[in-house]
């Protein structure tokens, strides 16, 4: 019997995507993950929050983390996020994902976790590790499982963090029945590891983002300090280079053709090509500005949109959790 006809009753597929409160929202975060979780809303189960018990890992900053957890919400929801067709809330409004992490800790094996290359790479990079670092990816899992969750769209860099959920699910699964979806990563090619205008992945611990919401003037700065080569301007122009790969994400198949012709011809002028990607990127998105203003004007509806969103996670979360700690043997009542 699969889990999700003894558990969760569903009409459609479950999508769940989440995203850290660390600082503004950026092109990265947006071709990655939620320009496709808007997308499949139309059509299946969404879920989607707002991921600040994993922020507890790297910032302790209380006022910095309350401010990014409200901005990364009105943010989503300003580009399209609809309450109405999805279940939209904030991670730690729901106790219960803390409660799966220990259960699943349990089975989850101190080798898996070791050969998490996210957790050395913060480490590499000087975030003193605690111990939430460490079993960040056991969190993780815990979000995608207690819902059943079949489909996780995220950007290439969290493709091991499933990899290690679908580790964790099997491993539960074969000690105690078949409570958990095995979940699936959904990763898409064209944009699953957007540079920053240095050049390597765009990220907000790196200081290298082009935030989506940024205003006019911080834009053109920022798009005007994407690094590139100092090839003159009659010789072809190298593509596998951070400002083609933005410029790329904002064009249709024949304009991404066109490009390359230009790319590929002498002429093109670098200066040139940041102007127009500055047009584009206002053009995208200059068109959810006036929903962010207003949901920025009214937090009580968007406090509001949260907490109808976190009730409605909580009848899944119970339900599913009631199952697993009875698999578990937790339910010690009837014995
Ligand atoms: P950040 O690295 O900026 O803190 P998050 O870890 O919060 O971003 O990522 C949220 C989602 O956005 C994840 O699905 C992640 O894979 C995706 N994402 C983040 N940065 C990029 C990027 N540069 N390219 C593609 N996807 C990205
Ligand atoms: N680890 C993800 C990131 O840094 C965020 C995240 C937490 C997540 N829980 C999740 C993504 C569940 C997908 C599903 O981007």
């Amino acid at each position: 019997m699969t889990p999700s006809n003894n558990i969760i009753k569903k009409k459609h597929l479950r999508v769940l995507s989440g995203i850290q409160p660390s600082g503004h929202l950026h092109l990265g975060n947006y071709f990655g993950m939620m320009s496709r979780m808007i997308h499949y809303q139309q059509e299946n189960d969404l879920f989607c929050f707002i991921v600040n018990y994993h922020a507890l890992t790297t910032t302790q900053e209380k006022e910095l983390l309350k401010k990014n957890t409200f901005y990364s919400a009105v943010d989503f929801l300003a580009l399209g996020i609809d309450p109405e067709k999805s279940t939209f809330w904030i991670q730690g409004d729901l106790p219960q994902v803390a409660e799966l992490t220990w259960l699943l800790s349990s089975v989850t094996s101190l080798g898996l976790m070791e050969r998490s290359t996210s957790y050395k790479d913060k480490v590499a990079k000087g975030i003193i590790p605690n111990m939430g670092l460490f079993s960040y990816p056991v969190l993780m899992a815990a979000d995608i499982l207690l819902f059943g969750s079949d489909i996780v769209p995220v950007g290439k860099d969290q493709k091991q963090h499933l990899e290690i959920t679908r580790d964790i699910a099997l491993k539960f699964n074969h000690t105690y029945g078949n409570v958990f979806v095995i979940p699936k990563p959904d990763i898409e090619e064209d944009s699953m590891l957007v540079p920053g205008i240095d050049g390597q992945k765009m990220s907000k611990s790196y200081g290298n983002t082009i935030p989506i919401f940024i205003d006019e003037k911080e834009l053109e700065k920022c798009i005007m300090s994407i690094v590139t080569d100092s090839a003159p301007v009659n010789e072809p122009k190298d593509k596998n280079t951070p400002l083609f790969n933005i410029y790329s994400l904002f064009l249709n198949k024949n304009e991404q053709q066109e490009l390359i012709e230009r790319y590929d011809s002498p002429g093109l002028r670098y200066g040139d090509v940041k102007k127009e990607l500055i047009e584009r990127i206002k053009a995208h998105f200059d068109p959810y500005r006036e929903k962010r203003n207003y949901l920025l004007d009214h937090p009580d509806d968007v406090h509001q949109i949260l907490e109808t969103g976190a009730k409605k996670a909580t009848e899944i979360a119970d339900r599913y959790l009631f199952h697993v700690r009875e698999a578990m043997g937790l339910n010690y009542v009837n014995v």
